[in-house]
């Protein structure tokens, strides 16, 4: 069989796009086929390299169009704690890649701040003020966003946490130290997937996605820390349940376990519990990366996560780096 440069000319979209590859139209070579060359072996490698680069090319033209749309493109996405740290920065993330973000925060002020850092049509964007300890609360906000948007986010992400009174040794501990630890990081948790998982229901949404915050300490006891790795490990088991029950509505949930993050409450923990903050160090020793985390570090897994790229992936604890380590050689390092 002779194939000749009129044949190759015949399967390829556009001459154009060969000569920017610096191609002779019809030629991969660069130069003229002779028929007298053109065996069929030859031919059928080159009508391959051919078809290799037209695949190649239709390719990154697809990724291309999809970044410029966005991951999160036409998702709505809901995020309580957005008015600080990595709740701010989850806000930013999804925004970046194309959602419209309803921030909600006990600090109405600073969800309104949040908003001025959210790319993309700053009207897509609102602020909603919630005590996510309280079940009345939780349930006006997403009566309120269900009403002003029109639907149900398909996206929520219940950040909202912290250490509200500090922490301690169990013997000194009281009463309402612990059940603040436990009100504010599981109980609201609680709260707002319920709320959120029956506006989707309600709302037929197909891809829901809920993301909730643990910690790393969750997995990794130490003294001084009870009531706050209960509520983060309750968080992480719970939304390992969550998973398995709402998997039949079409919604995902995982759990993301930051290491030390860069963020206010770090510096606010940091600077109050004197003893403890020498089980972090300064710099981050004995955490593998050798530096605590920035707040986009930890977002870029959340936009993962709520994305359609983990669509499989459900009841979930992803580790955003291992916690430091507590034994005596490695502090010293
Ligand atoms: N920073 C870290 O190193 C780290 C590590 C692991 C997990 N986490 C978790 O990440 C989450 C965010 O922490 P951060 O470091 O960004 O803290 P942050 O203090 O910077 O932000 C917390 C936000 O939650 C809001 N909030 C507090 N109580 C609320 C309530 N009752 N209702 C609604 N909003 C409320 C605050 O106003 C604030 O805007 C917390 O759940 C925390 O436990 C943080």
């Amino acid at each position: 069989m002779c194939v000749t440069s009129r044949h190759y000319r015949s399967r390829l979209p556009s001459d154009k796009w060969l000569t920017r590859g610096r191609l002779v139209p019809g030629n991969p070579s660069g130069r003229e086929v002779g028929c007298a060359e053109s065996s069929e072996l030859v031919a059928r490698v080159r009508t391959l390299s051919f078809y290799s680069l037209y695949a190649l090319r239709t390719h990154r033209t697809v990724t291309m169009a999809e970044r410029k749309e966005g991951r999160l493109a036409g998702r709505l996405a809901l995020v309580t704690g957005g008015g600080s740290g990595i709740g701010r920065a989850i806000c930013q993330a999804f925004a970046r890649e194309g959602a419209k973000v309803a921030v909600a925060d006990i600090n109405v002020s600073a969800a309104k701040e949040t908003l001025s850092l959210l790319q993309g049509d700053p009207t897509s964007h609102r602020a909603y003020e919630v005590d996510v300890m309280s079940s009345e609360a939780v349930q006006e906000m997403f009566k309120a966003v269900c009403s002003d948007y029109k639907t149900a986010p398909s996206i929520v992400a219940p950040i909202a946490g912290g250490i509200p009174l500090g922490v301690g040794n169990i013997l000194d501990m009281s009463e309402k130290s612990f059940s603040l630890m436990i009100d504010l990081n599981l109980k609201g948790t609680f709260l707002t997937v319920q709320a959120a998982a029956k506006a989707m229901v309600d709302n037929e949404v197909k891809n829901g996605s809920i993301i909730t915050i643990s910690s790393r300490v969750a997995e990794s006891p130490r003294a001084g820390w009870s009531s706050y790795i209960a509520a983060k490990a309750g968080v992480q088991q719970f939304t390992k349940v969550a998973a398995i029950e709402l998997a039949e509505h079409g919604i995902r949930c995982n759990t993301v376990l930051p290491g030390v993050t860069k963020t206010p409450l770090m510096d606010r923990h940091l600077a109050m519990e004197g003893p403890l903050k020498n089980q972090y160090g300064a710099s981050g020793t004995g955490i593998p990366m050798g530096r605590f985390a920035e707040v986009n570090e930890v977002a870029n897994v959340f936009t993962f996560l709520a994305s359609d790229e983990s669509s499989y992936v459900s009841g979930a604890s992803i580790k955003v780096s291992e916690p430091p380590c507590t034994c005596p050689c490695r502090h010293g390092a």
